[in-house]
């Protein structure tokens, strides 16, 4: 498999006026193309932190993100990934195609494509007020993919949404990503969505963020969200990851 983005030794440490917070602790670790990784870790560990340094938005105190490519394109999609209101649902799908100038007749027409197979057929000209939370998530995903970035960023997208609706957006999310092999970061506090989610998971340490450990699951491929959660080796590494994350209750 290709490497596509290679962590090495990465630190970060906020120097803020009375204290000092180191949030990142020396992490290293390769993501390949096509791969889904799942970062959990308990909140306020770094892993925020850590996207934000990959997507380039911070700048890491020392250690290198280096991608095997030149200017990678990056899609990074934030828990509210706030639709713009004014803009119908199309105009809202195809904004980062509108912002990077890449927008082609076919370019729409595979957004378009898009939209209806996931649900949205027949709100592609409606504005997003008319969307229920899970659909808004939908299109979002869907801007995120259109320019078909070498890389997705997710943080915590579906935090907003409620269980059930969580359960059945994730897993369209995931089929999506999966069948336009886009290579994805996804962080997530929740360790049922990561190991339904993603390829590998990557459990991180609590503050300082460290890489505590990695899991390649080999879960049966095809199989959807619910069904995943009843095979008996899915609860094994659930318990596994929850005794690594160490929360104390
Ligand atoms: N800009 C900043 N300045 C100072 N401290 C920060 C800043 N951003 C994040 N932190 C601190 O770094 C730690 C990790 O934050 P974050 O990466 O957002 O955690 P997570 O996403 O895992 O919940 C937290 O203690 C947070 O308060
Ligand atoms: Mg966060």
């Amino acid at each position: 498999m290709n490497c596509l983005l290679s962590i090495k030794n990465l630190n970060k440490t906020f120097d803020s006026k009375d204290e000092k917070i180191c949030a990142i602790e020396d992490i290293s670790l390769d993501i390949n193309e096509g791969e889904i990784i799942g970062i959990v870790g308990t909140s306020g560990c770094g892993k925020s932190t850590l996207l934000n340094i990959i997507a380039g938005l911070i700048k890491q105190t020392s250690g290198t993100c280096t991608f095997s490519k030149d200017s990678p394109k990056i899609s990074y999609m934030l828990q509210s990934d706030a639709l713009l209101p004014w803009k119908t649902v199309l105009e809202n799908a195809t904004l980062g195609l509108d912002l990077m100038h890449i927008k082609t007749e076919e370019s729409v027409k595979e957004v378009k494509k898009m939209l209806k197979e996931y649900g949205l057929k027949d709100f592609i000209d409606k504005k997003p007020a008319s969307l229920s939370g899970g659909m808004k998530q939908r299109v979002a995903l869907i801007r995120s993919l259109a320019i078909k970035p070498d890389i997705l960023l997710l943080d915590e997208p579906f935090s907003a949404l409620d269980y059930y609706t969580r359960l059945t957006i994730s897993n369209d999310v995931q089929r999506l990503i999966k069948k336009t092999k886009t290579t994805t970061i996804i962080i997530t506090h929740d360790i049922a969505e990561a190991l339904c989610f993603a390829d590998r998971v990557v459990v991180l340490s609590s503050r300082p963020s460290k890489v505590k450990n990695i899991y390649d699951l080999k879960f049966p491929k095809n199989l959807n969200f619910i069904e995943k959660r009843t095979l008996p080796e899915f609860n094994n590494m659930y318990n596994v990851i929850w005794r690594d994350l160490d929360v104390k209750i």
